[in-house]
């Protein structure tokens, strides 16, 4: 049974198939900057009991398609929803960014690391992409996701964000059998975790390697690209009857885009560093491309706005396989109505672009 979906254009791009027109999200665009979003949170509290309702994790995921015509929705969730079934205590303090309770800096810290089953330990994420499915009713595609094994890891060893890896880079260089062994855990757990999500109804699914960006380039290949090559391999890449298309996404990772590619991923996220061309003329038609409008470029006229928009359509060129997406999140401050004359400009241009009259 292949159920009908009525927008395909996300999916047709991910397989390098031609489209009408180039097909459009945002990452993170669900979130404060959309008001509905923060009187939908307050109704549940706080963000991590947001994420816990699947009902209002859905109405959340729904929001932004409802204000425009993006090509795909992505679950309302987090990356760090992993390690807090692995019992490291996530919370978030105002303002703050994400926090874990018990940080995890030791061999015996890693040893002790339960792995719990993904399907139940995070059973309210795949209620919440079962609730959205429904809802979505084809009308576009659902990604599931999850963080990177290296992003994973240094949250939970840093206990917060950071700007210095000052753990997780100091166990790579002074114990790097014990960030291995962390390392092999959460790559079963993020590929059991997305098979669940893939089981659930996510239709694509994007790896989020956001802090890849901060190695070396030996470092980057050993304890980061080597990981997402094994989850790659063990995710259930079939389901509905249809292809499910995996993303790669390392901000900073411009480097290594070849690399990233012989992983056997369908498309690469790119920042908003990299010429969309020049990337394209890079891996070819191996992969998908999907970016990299710099997203402070929201915070700039209509004008700068469309231009930019047109710069990164024409780089990439009439060829399929192009998704347009924000080089990273969109940021909370922009202006809830800014996005629209993005997607009104990828949808003018793209579609001159596509019909061969430029
Ligand atoms: O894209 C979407 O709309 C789906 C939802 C989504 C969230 N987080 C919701 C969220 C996704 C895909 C993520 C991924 C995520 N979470 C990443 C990887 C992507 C990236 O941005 O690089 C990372 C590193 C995290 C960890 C995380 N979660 C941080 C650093 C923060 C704080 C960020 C901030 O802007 O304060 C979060 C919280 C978070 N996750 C929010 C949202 C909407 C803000 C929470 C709030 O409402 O207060």
């Amino acid at each position: 049974m292949t159920p009908e979906l009525k927008n395909d254009r996300f999916l047709k791009a991910l397989r390098r198939q031609p489209v009408d027109q180039t097909p459009v999200w945002m990452m993170r665009q669900a979130g404060r900057y959309l008001p509905e979003y923060r009187a939908t949170r307050k109704v549940a509290g706080d963000f991590l009991s947001l994420c816990k309702n699947a009902d209002l994790a859905c109405e959340v995921t729904v929001q932004p398609l409802e204000r425009f015509a993006l090509d795909a929705a992505i679950l309302f969730s987090d990356i760090l929803t992993i390690p807090d079934a692995m019992g490291c205590g996530l919370y978030f303090e105002a303002g703050e960014g994400p926090r874990f309770e018990r940080p995890v800096r030791t061999r015996a810290d890693i040893d002790s690391l339960p792995l719990p089953s993904m399907a139940d330990a995070l059973d309210y994420v795949m209620n919440a992409v079962k609730t959205i499915r429904r809802e979505l009713s084809g009308r576009v595609p659902l990604i599931g996701f999850s963080g990177s094994p290296w992003t994973l890891a240094t949250y939970m060893t840093e206990g917060s964000g950071s700007k210095e890896y000052r753990y997780a880079k100091g166990l790579m260089y002074s114990d790097p059998g014990a960030l291995h062994a962390l390392l092999d855990k959460l790559s079963t757990a993020v590929a059991d975790y997305l098979n669940a999500q893939i089981a659930a109804g996510a239709q694509v699914v994007q790896i989020f390697d956001t802090w890849g960006g901060v190695l070396t380039e030996p470092a980057y290949r050993e304890f980061s690209l080597a990981y997402m090559e094994k989850i790659v391999r063990a995710l259930v890449r079939e389901s509905e009857g249809r292809k499910v298309p995996v993303i790669l996404f390392t901000k900073g990772g411009g480097a290594w885009l070849e690399r990233m590619a012989a992983t056997g991923c369908d498309a690469l996220g790119l920042d908003w560093t990299v010429d969309l061309g020049q990337c394209r003329a890079r891996v070819g038609n191996q992969v998908a491309l999907q970016g990299n409008l710099d997203p402070s470029v929201l915070f700039g006229s209509d004008d700068l706005l469309i231009s930019e928009v047109e710069r990164l359509l024409r780089s990439f060129g009439p060829h399929p396989g192009h998704i347009f997406n924000l080089g990273h999140g969109i940021n909370q401050h922009v202006d809830p109505q800014r996005p629209s004359t993005m997607i009104d400009a990828v949808q003018r241009i793209s579609r001159e672009i596509h019909s061969g009259s430029h």
